[in-house]
């Protein structure tokens, strides 16, 4: 199987050329200038940017959470992300307390395996790590599950302590890997919340009002303390507001390995989303929460001056009929979590690229270069150069589309809302190539489940 793309305009995170890429089976096996070689499909790109395929290192498909399981599960949500221009996803197996993470990695293996659009790898949710289950981590690595993800909010459900932060920690710095940490002071923010319930503040705007951004800022502030004394690279995830981003540049300037991302609902959105009329609010429930607006622009600057590297989604999606609204009388109650794996790459072109704030190659490097670093898949994701995997996105820069659950070009996502409707975007992806399979096609899906695959990932690749 062989595909030639014409006439396209090349970006990486680096480069910036006219050239014709050619694929033979699934990876990339010549770049240049008017390539003259026979292949069985060619795909004319004049006019538009050929970019590797977006890697989103952060999303939860059929995760059960918050009383049910969130809406996409692992087909319906890789098909929207191709959609997207999303070609990888890295999402979450999560290990019960007291349960083995092995066992945990299969019961997510079996949740993902044959239904897929586009190839996936897992981060592993550690709830408990007591000593004698320590050596599981080095076995996950060998099977390719490199990083990990640990709590600092939810008490009672993900939440770990100090102490298994930092046996965690320590064993992972020894084998190579990274951890990811959800950075917020969630045994403060109980206390605050069960004064507000108390007080008959149940409306979905206290879901904001009780997660304050110091409490954001103060645990990654820990969460880098211990990483340092432990020895391990951490990547703070969701980072949302200007408190925590200084944590991170505070650290990065004494030299600690602390790696961040920021998603598109912190970037677009902001707290007056909460002050919609009624219930709607609970649309934008998800932790951290929409912060004020005036911390976007520090989320930009992090990301042209690097302290933040990556811009992942999060994606968590509930439906507001019957799963948001199990919190209706309660804010507490509310699943935490809000779609996105199908939006992020145009609202981050248009609002990045577009709007002047950031570079193209920028723009590549924040939605895919980064993180295949980071999360050992570089350069097989990430990038266009030869012997890479052909994942590549085909993308119209002058296309304009408007975000909706109603437009059929922009919502695929099996959940009843989009959490950007209305909002207008300029450039859009068109063409997706996932291992030089064609699987979507000027906007109509053409994949087919289960095209996508397991990737068992490398150990830690980012800047030490
Ligand atoms: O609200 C969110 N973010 N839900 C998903 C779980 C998490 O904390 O990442
Ligand atoms: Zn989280
Ligand atoms: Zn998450």
């Amino acid at each position: 199987m062989s595909l030639l793309i014409k006439n396209g305009r090349v970006i990486t995170a680096v480069d910036d050329y006219h050239a014709d890429v050619f694929v033979e089976n699934e990876t990339i096996s010549l770049i240049g200038k008017n390539l003259q070689v026979e292949a069985d499909t060619v795909i004319d790109a004049s006019g538009k940017y050929v970019m590797p395929g977006g890697l989103d290192p952060h999303t939860h498909m059929d995760m059960p959470f918050g009383g049910t399981t969130s809406a996409d599960d692992f087909e319906s949500g890789t098909r929207a992300a191709a959609h997207g221009g999303t070609t990888t996803i890295i999402d979450f197996a999560i290990q019960t307390k007291g349960e083995s993470t092995l066992a945990a990695l299969e019961t997510w293996h079996k949740k993902a395996e044959g239904k897929t659009a586009i190839d996936y790898g897992f981060h592993m949710i550690v709830t408990d790590m007591e000593d004698d289950r320590l050596w599981e981590m080095k076995h996950l690595a060998d099977e390719g599950v490199t990083s990990y993800k640990l709590f600092m909010a939810y008490p009672g459900v993900l939440y770990v302590d100090d102490g298994t932060i930092f046996r965690a920690m320590r064993k992972a710095g020894e084998d190579g890997t990274v951890v990811c940490m959800h950075a917020e002071n969630g045994i403060v923010i109980d206390e605050i919340v069960k004064r507000a319930l108390a007080e008959g503040k149940t409306a979905p705007k206290y879901h904001a009002l009780t997660r304050p951004t110091r409490m954001e800022a103060e645990g990654v502030h820990r969460a880098v303390s211990i990483a340092e004394v432990a020895g391990v690279p951490v990547y703070i995830v969701h980072l949302s507001c200007a408190d925590a981003l200084e944590q991170v540049t505070l650290a990065r300037n004494r030299g600690v390995p602390v790696f961040a991302e920021t998603c598109p609902q912190y970037l677009f959105l902001d707290y007056t989303s909460y002050e919609k009329e009624g219930f709607e609010g609970a649309k934008y429930v998800m932790t951290p929460a929409l912060r004020e607006k005036w911390n976007q622009d520090e989320l930009w600057r992090g990301l042209r001056f690097g302290d933040l590297q990556s811009i992942a989604t999060d994606h968590c999606p509930f439906c507001f009929k019957e799963q948001k609204e199990l919190g209706v009388d309660d804010f507490s109650k509310i699943p935490n979590g809000a779609p996105g794996v199908e939006n992020r790459m145009a609202l981050v072109f248009n609002g990045g690229v577009h709007h002047g704030r950031i570079s193209l190659n920028k723009f590549v490097e924040l939605t895919s270069t980064a993180a295949a670093k980071t999360f050992g898949l570089f350069p097989k994701k990430g990038t266009i150069a030869v012997d890479s995997d052909a994942d590549i996105v085909i993308f119209n820069p002058d296309r304009r589309e408007t975000i909706s659950v109603k437009n059929t070009c922009t919502h695929h996502m099996n959940v009843d809302y989009n959490a950007y409707e209305g909002m207008s975007v300029t450039g859009f992806p068109e063409t997706v190539i996932s291992r030089g399979k064609v699987i979507v096609r000027d906007t109509e899906y053409v994949g087919a489940k289960g095209d996508g695959r397991f990737l068992k990932r490398g150990l830690y690749g980012g800047l030490r």
